[in-house]
């Protein structure tokens, strides 16, 4: 199993540039079901969870033709309507399937994602949205088995849905199923997420009638058809956001390339708050730090507030900061995976309930901890970085799943990080 073996104490300085977003990606990779010809997405970054949805779709039928951060997938020819267990399990965004499969091809069998390290994650608001538009969902064996061929042309019918909670995912799923529904759905109560706005700016030029996305309303106006089109993924705030806090820890300065300050805001403000000089032009952010840095009480919740996909790394930077602050996790009831593992490196944290209590110590300690899921080990890496010492990093195939040539990219801008099986 893959580690990460890295050596502590050197202040960040370059340039790095980042990649498209994994979170726009997912679903965006399977609207390309919902399209009767070629579909090409450019800006598509080289990650596991890319790779194992490309399976997916393979898998399905749809031909892909992958080049570089340029992907072209044709689904004219897709001849199973399915995502088994063993592929779901590795990757619970394949859920994005269902909503297109079934809007298109009026029937779709998707493994339930079962829980993760961060939580149980369940799928109900998809599988609520979709009754509401009229699919037939059962749910037996562990398999989502859903159906329109009881309905008029065998179409998803528009509906009004109101989503209790605020879901990504449920977001992009029901969008995708409204896109091709006979009539209009209003989706209220919608996700604000900018990996949102870039799936509907991408269905919209795939012939979709979308209007709303980046609000709480989002209002589809279903069409009989969609076609492919040419899109490029959005950049990624989340890897954008880790280099930033890599930044402000060690004392360094940073400028990211293909960085948008818009998409950043809440992320931006709590860096200046920790003393983090942050500034930007249209497409890049540039950190400054002197890596002492003040405690900031950290909240997650919905776009555009702080994302919960910041949280770890932000506690990463809380344990090394001047003072007492709060991180709390309002999105996931298991996210602080992180807590144990840093402690292990020196950090004084205190949990309770989905708060945690971390005071400030004058220095982490290097020592061998255990990545346990995507965001948890970016912030071990961070800690690694500004860590008296070394510090070893075990299955770090979870870093794989969102960050593109993580290594390379930190040593390029003067860390001292090596890859070891
Ligand atoms: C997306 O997950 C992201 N993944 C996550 O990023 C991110 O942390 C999360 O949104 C929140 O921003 C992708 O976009 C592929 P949710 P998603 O549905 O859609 C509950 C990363 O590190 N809920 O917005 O699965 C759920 O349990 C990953 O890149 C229901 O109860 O998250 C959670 O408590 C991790 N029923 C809350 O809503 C549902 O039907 C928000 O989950 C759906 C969700």
């Amino acid at each position: 199993m893959d580690k990460l073996i890295i050596e502590g104490g050197v202040p960040l300085h370059g340039e790095v540039v980042v990649s498209g977003a994994k979170n726009a990606a997912l679903p965006i990779l399977c609207a390309a079901l919902l399209a009767e010809t070629p579909l090409t997405l450019t800006g598509v970054p080289e990650l596991r969870d890319v790779s194992s949805t490309l399976t997916l779709l393979d898998t399905m039928g749809v031909k892909v033709v992958k080049e570089d951060d340029r992907v072209i997938l044709d689904a004219s020819d897709v001849a199973s309507f399915e995502a088994t267990y063993e592929m779901v399990k590795t990757m619970r965004a394949s859920i994005l399937v269902l909503g297109p499969l079934l809007a298109r091809f009026g029937t779709a069998r998707v493994s339930l994602p079962g829980g993760c390290a961060i939580g149980s994650r369940p799928v109900d608001l998809h599988i609520k949205g979709l009754q509401a538009m009229g699919a037939a969902m059962h749910i037996t064996h562990g398999y989502i088995q859903a159906s329109t061929l009881h309905l008029p042309n065998r179409r998803l019918q528009g509906a009004k849905y109101y989503m209790d909670l605020v879901t990504v995912t449920g977001t992009e799923n029901l969008m995708m199923a409204a896109a091709l529904a006979q009539g209009t759905t209003v989706l209220e109560n919608a996700a604000k997420e900018p990996e949102v706005v870039d799936l509907a700016e991408c269905l919209n030029k795939m012939g979709a009638k979308i209007s709303g996305a980046g609000t709480d309303t989002i209002t589809i106006e279903g069409v009989e058809r969609l076609t492919g089109a040419e899109h490029h993924i959005v950049c990624d705030r989340i890897e954008a956001g880790t280099y930033m806090v890599a930044a402000a820890m060690t004392g360094g300065e940073v400028t990211l390339k293909n960085a948008r300050a818009d998409l950043l805001e809440a992320v931006i403000e709590k860096l200046r708050e920790a003393g983090a000089q942050v500034s930007n032009d249209a497409d890049s952010i540039t950190v400054k730090s002197n890596g002492q840095l003040k405690a900031i009480n950290i909240r997650t919740a919905p776009h555009p507030a702080f994302p919960t996909d910041m949280q770890a790394q932000f506690m990463a930077m809380n344990t090394v900061a001047d003072g007492v602050s709060t991180v709390v996790e309002t999105i996931f009831e298991n996210r602080f995976m992180h807590v144990q593992e840093l402690q292990r490196m020196g950090a004084n944290i205190e949990i309770q309930g989905n708060t945690a209590l971390v005071k400030g110590v004058p220095a982490l300690e290097g020592a061998s901890v255990m990545a346990t899921d995507l965001r948890a080990s970016a912030g071990l890496v961070l800690a690694g970085l500004v860590a008296d010492g070394e510090t070893v990093i075990d299955r770090i195939y979870h870093l794989d799943r969102g960050y593109e040539r993580l290594e390379e990219k930190l040593n390029r801008l003067g860390a001292k990080v090596r890859r070891s099986n």
